[in-house]
């Protein structure tokens, strides 16, 4: 029966617009039907410390246009959380905590890390229904998830502002996207900008094709060039360095070598970090045209939600207080078509949605002349 089931729900990983629109979704919808329910503050944390959060008509009104989560989040980990100095596993006592608080579900709001954490805790036996979150739009299973939408505007918008300034200048600009493992919203927002380069983590480039590529547009008269790239993007050979610091890190677990490999693999990630730097003055001596850099950092998490997102949120969270009425657990409400369907956490976590080589993105940005670096 719906009306006697109480919800526990928590936002977890990076946050994103929409988390308090979906917030919002899940408990009107939960309430209309009669359940009860509890937030729990700062992701995981909340549920192991049980940090609650009143959720009711009161606290749900007037947060579908407020940015940010009102419950908090955080990136601790169930099974290696930090308590009082101490790294521990907190599994047993958040599946106490549920308990005590006598919930018959959790909902989690979060992306690839939060999905991998949800899978252990539904191996403690509770019941959990998720919804995906991350402008990075990298979970699998799902077309989009909560925050790209408002990211993707965001970042368009900053391409647009840019391409003002190179003008002027007869600059090249590079923009830093987020986007670690996946270029979504790098090559989307790219695309809707004019960006005339796009640099994506799923196509490790050659600066020299890139200056190239500039070069060619500065000998037909166009003397500027809007640079976007994603932060996780890499030339073909920091790729080769990074999966060979990899594969020594993974191989060499639990020999006398692994710290070193660790240490390695850690030195080439903070170098990585300043690499749309080294990009830009690489690109300035290739092509003799001053180059500039902006990092857009987390204005892209930033702000009010499009109405996209405030439309996806609120279909999901709905959706996801039916499946919780008629006991459909471990699962993710993904958005499939168009439509919100249930589909199973284990086949979500840990698997990425990157970008195909053949992706309808990557097609259409080759077809209008847009340099991808390969
Ligand atoms: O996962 C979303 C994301 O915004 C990534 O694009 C970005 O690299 C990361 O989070 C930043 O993490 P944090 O907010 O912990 O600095």
């Amino acid at each position: 029966m719906a009306g006697n089931k109480h919800i526990g729900i928590l936002t977890a990983g990076g946050d994103s617009p929409g988390l308090n629109a979906a917030i919002r979704s899940v408990g009107k919808a939960a309430l209309s039907c009669g359940m009860e329910v509890t937030g729990f503050r700062d992701g995981f944390r909340g549920l192991a410390e049980n940090l609650r959060f009143p959720l009711d008509k009161t606290t749900l009104a007037g947060i579908l246009t407020v940015g940010g989560t009102i419950l908090g989040t955080g990136r601790d980990k169930p099974h290696r959380m930090e308590v009082d100095g101490e790294i521990r596993d907190m599994t047993d006592v958040i599946a106490e905590t549920y308990h005590h608080n006598r919930l018959d579900a959790l909902v989690c709001i979060g992306g690839g890390g939060t999905h991998k954490n949800i899978l252990r805790l539904m191996d403690k036996g509770l019941n959990i229904v998720s919804l995906p979150k991350t402008i990075d739009n990298d979970l699998a299973l799902t077309d989009t998830s909560i925050g790209f939408d408002t990211a993707l505007g965001i970042v368009t918008e900053v391409v647009d502002r840019l391409h003002s300034t190179a003008h002027s200048h007869h600059r090249i600009i590079v923009a830093e996207i987020m986007g670690n493992r996946a270029g979504w919203l790098a090559l989307g927002a790219g695309i809707a900008g004019g960006a005339d380069v796009i640099l994506i983590p799923e196509i490790p480039y050659q600066v020299e094709t890139v200056a190239a590529a500039i070069r060619r547009r500065s000998d037909h008269g166009t003397n500027f060039s809007i640079v976007a790239v994603a932060e996780g993007a890499m030339s073909v050979n920091d790729v080769a360095v990074y999966t060979a610091a990899k594969q020594r890190k993974k191989a060499s677990k639990g020999t006398p070598e692994h710290a070193q490999a660790k240490q390695e693999l850690a030195a080439f990630n903070e170098r990585h970090g300043g690499h749309t730097l080294r990009l830009s003055k690489q690109l300035e001596e290739l092509t003799k045209l001053e180059a500039r850099v902006t990092i857009l950092g987390y204005l892209q998490r930033g702000g009010t939600p499009s109405a996209g997102d405030r439309l996806l949120a609120t279909r999901l969270g709905s959706r996801c207080v039916e499946l919780i009425a008629s006991e459909c657990f471990g699962v993710m409400v993904a958005d499939r078509g168009g439509v919100a369907t249930p589909v199973p956490i284990a086949e979500v976590a840990g698997n990425l949605k990157l970008i195909a080589p053949d992706h309808a993105w990557v097609l259409s940005a080759r077809r209008v002349g847009t340099c991808l670096g390969d």
